[in-house]
């Protein structure tokens, strides 16, 4: 989608570019120094990518008679690049909020699961559900992720575990990506969890042999687009082994791998994931210190979910540890049946109040490092010129207060603006 008007945000308090010299990611001291330039104001061209952003003085003189279809006023605000949530399941049906009380009442995730719950559950309803049904829902929760300030997202399939439920939730996505504003990774998961009656040696042979030649056609045809492969690598789920072959046979595809590892047992899967050139590992709750140092050597970034240890009660992933060791750390919602939280303001509530981050760490890991960890980087996650103008314009002199405010975020949030669009 690309704009057809000549966009100025103009007189802002701050502009909050992130970085400005082209980086793709950011780490250590990058991320506590963002860059942010005081009464600034932003320009997006007709292609809807950024044209010129600097004071505002500066700004007002280069473009001293030019014309603009619209021109927000942004005095008393702040201006922030639109937010990447890097790690989402939202196509599914099938209600489980039942299982909130089991949590709350002690369950784990795994009782849950071999109860017959957790992502069984969920399979069987999307299984059931029609195409247009599981597009309706996902419409309504982009929508209130785009108005909690997301403006691209990463799409997880995954609740099918079979070829024809698979196929239906990719092209449920890739409908969303083509009506929808929001920018949109579409992520092939369907070795999330091994299907009822199957062993894991059947459910890979059935990703390899069945899935994955037929999301190869689907490409190749340009039915289909698809940016990642996810496996979910966990004790009970698909072991190291599996998780290495069905990767692999992924970025045979051209696939980006970024997948589910060491969440609930330390498994090495930041190492396997440093092996094969991973994008991005996800959770990481039970990394170890040489998993850390793998991931730091291959530039594999962290996309550490908050909400999921939140809600699970479980260790929070050492985010701390990782930054230390220069590690590209990213943020995602986890968006899903377990996890229903849309915000990613929240999430970098949560990753600064329980994982320790400081806010300026936590905005670089919710922009340019979650791009980075849908390999998005290069147009996306900062406001620098030539990159998509997706942005945000908060009704606060400070941007701090996006992460400071916990929930109220529809009245902090002015505007969201995508390639020069207002939405
Ligand atoms: O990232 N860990 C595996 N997958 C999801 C949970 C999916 C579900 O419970 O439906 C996660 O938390
Ligand atoms: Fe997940």
């Amino acid at each position: 989608m690309s704009s057809n008007h000549r966009l100025l945000v103009e007189n802002a308090d701050q502009v909050v570019v992130i970085c400005n010299h082209g980086e793709k990611f950011l780490t250590k001291e990058g991320m506590k120094n963002l860059s942010v330039i005081q009464n600034a104001s932003v320009v997006i061209g007709r292609d809807g990518l950024i044209e010129a952003v600097g004071p505002s003085k500066a700004i007002s003189l280069q473009y001293s008679g030019a014309s603009f279809d619209k021109v927000i006023d942004a005095k008393g605000m702040c201006v922030l690049p639109g937010l990447v949530d890097a790690h989402t399941h939202p196509v599914w049906a099938g209600d489980r909020v039942h299982e909130f009380a089991m949590k709350l009442a002690g369950a784990t995730y795994m009782d849950v699961h071999r109860a017959g719950g957790g992502i069984h559950f969920t399979v069987e309803h999307t299984r059931a559900a029609a195409a247009s049904e599981l597009l309706g829902s996902l419409a309504s929760r982009l929508a209130r992720m785009l108005r909690a300030g997301t403006t691209l997202v990463e799409c997880k399939s995954g609740y099918g575990l079979e070829l024809q439920t698979e196929v239906k939730m990719l092209e449920v996505i890739e409908k969303a990506r083509r009506s929808l504003p929001i920018n949109i990774s579409s992520t092939y998961c369907g070795a999330h969890a091994v299907p009822k009656g199957k062993t894991v040696a059947e459910a890979t042979e059935d990703i390899l042999q069945v899935q994955l030649p037929r999301l190869k056609e689907l490409m190749s045809a340009g039915t289909l687009r698809v940016d990642n492969i996810d496996v979910f690598c966990e004790q009970g789920v698909f072991d190291l082994d599996a998780t290495r072959s069905i990767l692999q046979a992924g970025k045979e595809l051209g696939l980006n791998i970024n997948f589910h590892g060491d969440e609930l047992h330390p498994m090495n899967s930041a190492q396997l994931g440093a092996e094969l050139g991973a994008l991005a590992i996800s959770h990481l709750e039970e990394v170890t210190d040489e998993g850390i140092a793998a991931m730091a050597t291959a530039g594999t970034a962290a996309v550490l979910l908050p909400t999921t240890a939140y809600i699970l009660r479980l260790p929070q992933p050492r985010a701390r540890a990782m930054l230390d060791a220069g590690v590209i750390v990213a943020l995602g919602s986890d968006f899903n049946p377990n996890a229903f939280c849309c915000s990613m303001p929240i999430v970098m509530h949560l990753a600064c109040v329980n994982m320790r981050m400081t806010m300026s760490e936590a905005l670089a890991a919710a922009t340019i490092n979650a791009a980075y960890a849908l390999g998005r980087s290069d147009t996306h996650g900062s406001l620098e010129v030539g990159k998509h103008g997706d942005l945000l314009v908060l009704n606060n002199s400070r941007w701090e207060h996006l992460i400071y405010q916990l929930g109220g975020h529809r009245e902090l949030i002015r505007h969201v603006v995508i390639k020069g669009n207002v939405i």
